[in-house]
């Protein structure tokens, strides 16, 4: 089981020593080795995914990353910047089906600026497309045009998407939905979309293969209306990049929490690569307070999806609820009645629950 750790910006080498402590506390054998990502990368080599990393990451069965960014690196070129080294990765070892799961802990329900009643006992599965769509898209760019008689900057960026990486992400999705309660909701934006009105062929055609999964179709900006107004309708839910993007992030505060929130990024082998669904928080790096149960819990989706250790996943999702349960909160997430605790305090917990 090689793991490469790549802890990235910001909060991220903070939470990222505690899922790593978490991980050597069971009872497996793990190769760990660390790398640069991100903004630490481009510092250490002018590259946010340099070729060091990109080898332990091809070599690597799973890859662990923290958060990568900040504002020291904003004003760089685009190619240079560190979220550049996230997308170059995705794509390089193919990692195009993105599972954000939304779920409240009963502990947290306050956390939601939902109404409780609402957000009560959320479960609900973002399948994002990974590594295709606008995010992806030729020709793109920024340049000088002659537009309406005026010499003036043109931005321009290309959606596509080929009915094979439709077809392939639909297929996650669909057995995603099957182990769970079987409704699957396909999001596009087919009504003005040409690209979108292709995905929504592809979900009617593949829908034959799984007769015992419900589908149903929505529009994105449908979509994230019903996601405030009623988010329990949902079960899985499966559209491309940029809809993704959008959606998983107002799915996540749904749960009030998104220090909460895990992620896993695979390709089609079941190589992947686990991350938190937060950033890096840069407000309060290195300074001991970062929540670190999003990555912890991303250490468990690794367990479960790359390693097929569900037994030791399940056990570090217990032992997180558990800490819940026992009033550990980290600033994020904490009110009134219980207590607070730090990065590392919260990894003893979670090691003690353990
Ligand atoms: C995410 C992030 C990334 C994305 C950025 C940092 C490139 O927002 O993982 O959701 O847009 O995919
Ligand atoms: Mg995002």
């Amino acid at each position: 089981m090689k793991i490469c750790v790549l802890p990235g910006d910001g909060i991220g080498p903070e939470i990222m020593a505690e899922a790593v402590r978490v991980l050597q506390s069971l009872d497996l054998k793990f190769e760990m080795e660390e790398a640069h990502l991100g903004g630490c990368a481009v510092d250490a080599t002018g590259e946010p995914y340099p070729e060091a990393t990109q080898r332990l990451a091809q070599a690597a069965d799973a890859v662990l990353l923290g958060a990568v960014g900040g504002p020291q690196w904003d004003t760089l070129p685009r190619e240079q910047r560190p979220e550049r080294g996230l997308l170059g990765i995705r794509k390089q070892l193919g990692l195009f089906a993105n599972l954000r799961p939304a779920i409240l802990y009963p502990e947290l329900a306050n956390a939601s600026t939902l109404k409780p009643e609402v957000v009560a006992g959320l479960d609900i599965l973002i399948v994002r497309e990974l590594t295709g769509d606008i995010y992806f898209g030729q020709p793109r760019g920024i340049e000088m045009r002659d537009v309406d008689g005026q010499k003036q900057r043109y931005g321009f960026n290309t959606m596509h998407y080929t009915e094979s990486e439709i077809r392939r992400i639909l297929r996650v999705a669909f057995e995603a939905a099957r182990k769970r309660n079987k409704k699957l909701c396909s999001v596009d934006k087919m009504n003005v979309l040409e690209t979108t009105q292709l995905w929504r062929d592809v979900a009617i055609e593949t829908a034959p293969e799984y007769p015992d999964v419900e589908l149903s179709h929505m529009l994105v900006d449908n979509a994230a209306m019903q996601l405030v107004r009623n988010p329990k309708q949902f079960d899985v839910m499966v559209t491309g990049n940029m809809f993704g993007d959008i959606l998983s992030d107002e799915a996540s505060m749904l749960t009030g929490s998104i220090g909460m929130l895990p992620s896993a990024s695979l390709d089609a082998n079941n190589k992947g690569l686990y991350e938190p669904s937060h950033g890096s928080a840069p407000d309060i790096a290195g300074k001991g307070i970062a929540n670190p149960l999003a990555t912890i819990l991303s250490a468990a989706m690794m367990l479960r999806y790359t390693f097929a250790q569900e037994e030791a996943a399940q056990r570090i999702e217990r032992a997180v609820k558990k800490v819940l349960a026992q009033g550990y909160r980290t600033g994020d997430i904490f009110e009134a009645g219980t207590q607070k605790v730090g990065t590392k305090a919260m990894g003893d917990a979670v090691l003690a629950a353990l």
